[in-house]
């Protein structure tokens, strides 16, 4: 089995309910459920014996050792994280407390269970942290993409809590020969998205009437990958991956924010067009830029196509049909994200209860 921390967050219920839909290994869930992470992303798995999900935090050593003792991982992959940049410049010291010291706690966890491990079972083992392209800062118009190889130069709360547990995790594999894979992607888009975030924001605000609202002028790039395409190179990462390596996940679709918002904009009007007959795109206003804006993000995803031959399936055009289409089909679930009842839902579950919950 394997154990997934995070997995009721965006790219983690992906990837757990697409894990459970290719093969039967199961999959301890841990995660905190902040504001971010969502157990009706996992409704499809209710009943499901291959899903245990457990309330608790990564940072909690005593809960991972007793998951780790239980269960016994082969594997142990890391997507819990504060991941909203936003919310890091309101509010740095969250970031640091979950996506430094947790990652902390996790590792020595990790490494204690690990290390006691029988030869066979301790060289299979893996640990996989899952990273963002976001750590190497930003670029120019004109610059390479990013390679494994760039310098970290994290410019936002963020990126710097999320570099700090990657060193973390690459010291972890040199000091104490941690099996560990660090995985940096770019941008991701698709079902379960939280609606804080561009695309699902953009939306969740078209169909509402809203403003749609831009940063500056727009014209801020950045590669887009579909978190299905994401969640395929962390599988084929946790399979063939070097130890120790670091793999760039990306999906050649460098984009400026208002082409986004304006391809968005395009599919609703087909879609689902507005009563009025106007389009989508009148509802646009641009706002004052977030301090500190990276300019440019592009990702260079060879390494990872010529070493495990890894590629994305879908093309940014699919990618955003299905994806706008998702939206559509599920009104329920952004509702009940906007309207809190699913944290309602959450408090009720666990007041006053065990961490452990029983399948999501
Ligand atoms: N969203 C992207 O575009 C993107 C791109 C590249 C990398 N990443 C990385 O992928 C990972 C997942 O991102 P996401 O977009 O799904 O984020 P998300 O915010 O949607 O989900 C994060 C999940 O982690 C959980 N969590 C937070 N703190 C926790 C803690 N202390 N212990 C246990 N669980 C905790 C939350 O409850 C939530 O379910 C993050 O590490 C992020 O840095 C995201």
């Amino acid at each position: 089995m394997i154990l997934v921390t995070g997995g009721a967050g965006f790219i983690g219920s992906n990837f757990v309910l697409d894990w459970l839909a290719q093969n039967d290994e199961p999959v301890v869930n841990l995660d905190k459920l902040t504001y971010a992470g969502n157990l009706e992303n996992l409704r499809s798995l209710d009943g499901d014996k291959r899903h245990l999900f457990v309330h608790g935090d990564i940072g909690d050593r005593d809960l991972v050792t007793r998951l780790l003792t239980e269960h016994k991982p082969r594997a142990v992959l890391n997507f819990a994280a504060e991941s909203h940049v936003d919310r890091s410049i309101l509010g740095p010291a969250e970031f640091v407390q979950t996506n430094v010291v947790g990652t902390l706690n996790l590792l020595e966890s990790v490494r204690a269970y690990w290390s006691d491990l029988p030869a066979e079972d301790l060289a299979a083992f893996r640990f996989l942290h899952v990273s963002t392209d976001e750590v190497y800062g930003t670029l120019s118009a004109t610059d390479p993409a990013f390679a494994e190889t760039n310098r970290y130069e994290p410019n936002s709360p963020y990126s710097a809590s999320k570099a700090a547990s990657d060193h973390l995790v690459r010291a972890w594999h040199h000091t104490y020969g941690l099996p560990v894979l660090t995985t940096n992607c770019s941008n991701n888009y698709g079902p379960y998205h939280f609606p804080e975030k561009l695309i699902p924001l953009i939306i969740v605000n078209a169909l509402a009437g809203k403003a749609l609202p831009i940063y500056g002028d727009g014209q801020q790039i950045r590669d887009w990958l579909y978190v299905k395409d994401h969640c395929s190179a962390i599988r084929r990462v946790l399979e063939a991956g070097t130890l120790g390596e670091t793999y760039n996940v990306g999906g050649w679709n460098e984009q400026a924010n208002l082409d986004i918002v304006h391809t968005v904009c395009a599919l609703l009007d087909e879609l689902r067009p507005r009563a009025d007959g106007k389009a989508y795109k009148d509802q646009i206003t641009f706002v004052k830029d977030r301090p500190g804006h990276d300019r440019r993000y592009a990702i260079d995803a060879r390494k990872l196509e010529r070493e495990l031959g890894w590629k994305p399936a879908e093309t940014f055009e699919t990618g955003i049909r299905k994806t706008v289409e998702w939206y559509l089909a599920n009104a329920e679930w952004v509702a009940h994200v906007q309207s809190g009842a699913y944290r309602a839902w959450v408090d009720r579950q666990y007041t006053g209860r065990q961490a452990e919950g029983a399948s999501a």
